[in-house]
């Protein structure tokens, strides 16, 4: 099996204003200066991007958009392109978050295009997947990822897809406070892991890095860390603050 190199990313969602996101980014990479074993990732909001970026390039802190539209550019009021997130200083982006889904009606084939842009512009895409509470409670957990990854991955090739990040986020743990049990989360990392090997072959299964999101605080980093599927952890209301993220991103190894 490969060695996959965690990923612990914070999605600061609409939260921060420039000089606070500046702030923050400060504190942060003084405060993981000595990491060096995992990749760090902050998606701060669309008007903070350049600014942070300034502040954390030469440092092992990345940035990370929390969203893009497919088109490179034109009439589109409002959106942001990967070349414009590229341009900003971005190398990751995340695509499907939930609350995108649940409120801006974001759907499987709209991530499926922009996983396509982003790689077309050389982002790493941050795939979210993940099951409402009354899909779990019907025991539609699986039928539910499976129709997110089938739809959201169509026609990509193993190629193409290689790279990306998964992160499974159960929409019932997200800003919640009730994270998944370890034993919740690592079946359906395991379940996605399996999906990537039928979808894109064992290689493939083996280097994609799968992050759990949902309340991950440095209380519950180090056991969802030491499952054999969990590669990572895409964190939101905890990476809001540079002494909590910065403790989840040293979590006792
Ligand atoms: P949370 O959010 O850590 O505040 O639960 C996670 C996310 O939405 O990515």
């Amino acid at each position: 099996m490969t060695a996959r190199r965690p990923l612990i990313a914070g999605n600061w969602k609409m939260h921060k204003t420039c000089t606070e996101a500046e702030d923050t980014a400060r504190e942060l990479i003084e405060k993981v200066s000595d990491v060096s074993d995992v990749d760090i990732m902050i998606a701060p909001p669309a008007t903070a991007l350049a600014p942070v970026f300034r502040i954390i390039r030469d440092t092992p802190v990345e940035l990370g958009g929390q969203n893009l539209f497919w088109e490179k550019q034109g009439a589109y009021t409002g959106e942001v392109s990967g070349p414009m997130l590229v341009s900003a200083g971005c190398r990751y982006v995340i695509i499907g978050h939930s609350e995108r889904r649940q409120y801006f009606g974001e759907t499987d084939e709209n991530v499926n295009k922009k996983i396509k842009a982003a790689k077309d512009a050389g982002l790493i895409p941050v795939i979210c997947v993940g099951e409402s509470e009354s899909e779990r409670d019907a025991e539609n957990t699986f039928s539910v990822l499976d129709k997110q990854m089938e739809n959201g991955l169509k026609d990509l090739s193993a190629d193409l897809f290689d790279g990306s990040v998964i992160a499974y986020e159960p929409v019932w743990a997200i800003g919640t406070g009730r994270t998944a049990t370890p034993q919740q989360a690592q079946e359906v990392h395991s379940w996605l892991r399996n999906f990537l090997k039928k979808r894109f072959g064992q290689s493939s299964a083996d280097r994609t890095r799968i992050v759990y999101g949902g309340s991950v605080k440095p209380e519950n980093i180090s056991e969802l860390m030491a499952l054999g599927d969990i590669d990572g952890a895409l964190v939101g209301g905890a990476s809001l603050k540079p002494d909590t993220f910065g403790n989840i991103i040293k979590y006792k190894r």
